[in-house]
C-alpha cells in the first residue's frame, strides 16, 4: 500500500545525503565521548562529576541535499565584512527531530501545541534503549514481546533500520522499520512511555503514515523523537536530555538529543 504521494515527496526531502555521513564522521571526531576532556584543566574537587557520566550524542547532523545548504553566510568577512554571519534554513522535520501534536492532529494545531508547549519533563529524564526484534515492523505482537515494564516514561526503540545504516543512504527508503498503527495503539494502552524515540526519520511504518502518527499524537502527551543516532551503544538504561528549539507556532523542531550513561 502506497502513501500518498505528497507525504512520500515530504519524506523524501527530509531524506540525507550520503555526503551526511562524512559530515557526522568529522562531527564524531570532535563530539565524541572524550569531547572537552577536563585532564589538565584546574576545577573543584567534584565539580566534573557532578551529574557526571559518559556523554553519547544520538543526533544526526542534518542533511543540506534537498533544499541546498542548511546554513548558508548571509555576510561574510572574504567580502569585506567584519564578520561572518550565517543564516540557518531547512525544514522544521528534518534530521533528527521532534513532533509536536500539532503535526497531525488539527484540533491540536488550533489549540496551539507547538513544540514550544513541549514537556521538558518528558524530554529529559531516564530512558530505556531497547532492540526491537529484527524480522518486524513495531507491531502490537512486537511490543508484547519487548516486555517495557510499567513505569518507563522514556523509550528508545533501535530497529532493522540501524543495521541497515538508512540515515547514512541517500535517497529514501520507504521500506524502513516503524510503528504500525496497532503497535502504536498497544504502546499507548499497555505502557506508561510518553517519549517514543525511533532510528529513522518517521515513527510511523511508511504502511501506517498518518495512522500510526495520528495514534500517538492525539494524545497530546506522547512525544515522538526521529531519526536518532543509536548505532554501537549498549542496550539498557541511560538518561536522557533532548532540548527542541523555542519555535513558537512551529509543530517540529530540529533536537539535539544526548545520552548520558
Ligand atoms: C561573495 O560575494 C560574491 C559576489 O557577490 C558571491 O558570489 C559569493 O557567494 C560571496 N561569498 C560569500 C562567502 O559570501
Ligand atoms: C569567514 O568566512 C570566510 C568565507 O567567506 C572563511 O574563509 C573564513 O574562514 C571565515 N572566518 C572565520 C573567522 O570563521
Ligand atoms: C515494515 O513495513 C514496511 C511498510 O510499511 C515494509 O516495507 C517493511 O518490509 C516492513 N519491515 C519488516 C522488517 O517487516
Amino acid at each position: 500500500m502506497a502513501g500518498p504521494p505528497a507525504l512520500t515527496f515530504l519524506l523524501l526531502v527530509l531524506l540525507l545525503p550520503a555526503h551526511q555521513a562524512i559530515a557526522t564522521a568529522a562531527g564524531d571526531a570532535h563530539g565524541g565521548p572524550a569531547a572537552g576532556g577536563a585532564a589538565g584543566r584546574r576545577h573543584a574537587p567534584g565539580l566534573e562529576e557532578y551529574g557526571g557520566g559518559r556523554i553519547v550524542d544520538i543526533t544526526h547532523v542534518p542533511s543540506d541535499a534537498a533544499a541546498g545548504p542548511l546554513v548558508r553566510l548571509k555576510e561574510s568577512m572574504e567580502n569585506g565584512s567584519d564578520y561572518n554571519l550565517s543564516e540557518l534554513r531547512m525544514p522544521c522535520h528534518m534530521g533528527t527531530h521532534v513532533d509536536a501534536p500539532g503535526h497531525m492532529i488539527q484540533a491540536h494545531f488550533a489549540a496551539c501545541l507547538d513544540v514550544d508547549t513541549l514537556d521538558l519533563e518528558v524530554l529529559n529524564g531516564p530512558a530505556l534503549l531497547v532492540d526491537v526484534p529484527r524480522h518486524t515492523n513495531i507491531t502490537a505482537e512486537a511490543m508484547e514481546s519487548l516486555n517495557i515494564p510499567r513505569g518507563v516514561r522514556r523509550v528508545l526503540f533501535r530497529t532493522l533500520n540501524t543495521d541497515r545504516g538508512l540515515m547514512w543512504k541517500q535517497g529514501g527508503d520507504m521500506s524502513f522499520v516503524g510503528f504500525t498503527e496497532d503497535g502504536a495503539q498497544w504502546l499507548v494502552d499497555n505502557t506508561d512511555i510518553k517519549l517514543v524515540g525511533i532510528d529513522y526519520i518517521s515513527v510511523a511504518s511508511f504502511d501506517h503514515l498518518i495512522t500510526a502518527h495520528v495514534a500517538f499524537l492525539k494524545n497530546a502527551d506522547i512525544i515522538p523523537v526521529e531519526a536518532l543516532k543509536l548505532d554501537n551503544i549498549n542496550t539498557g538504561l541511560y538518561m536522557l536530555h533532548c532540548l527542541p528549539l523555542r519555535l513558537v507556532g512551529s509543530e517540529g523542531s530540529p533536537i539535539r538529543c544526548i545520552l548520558i550513561k
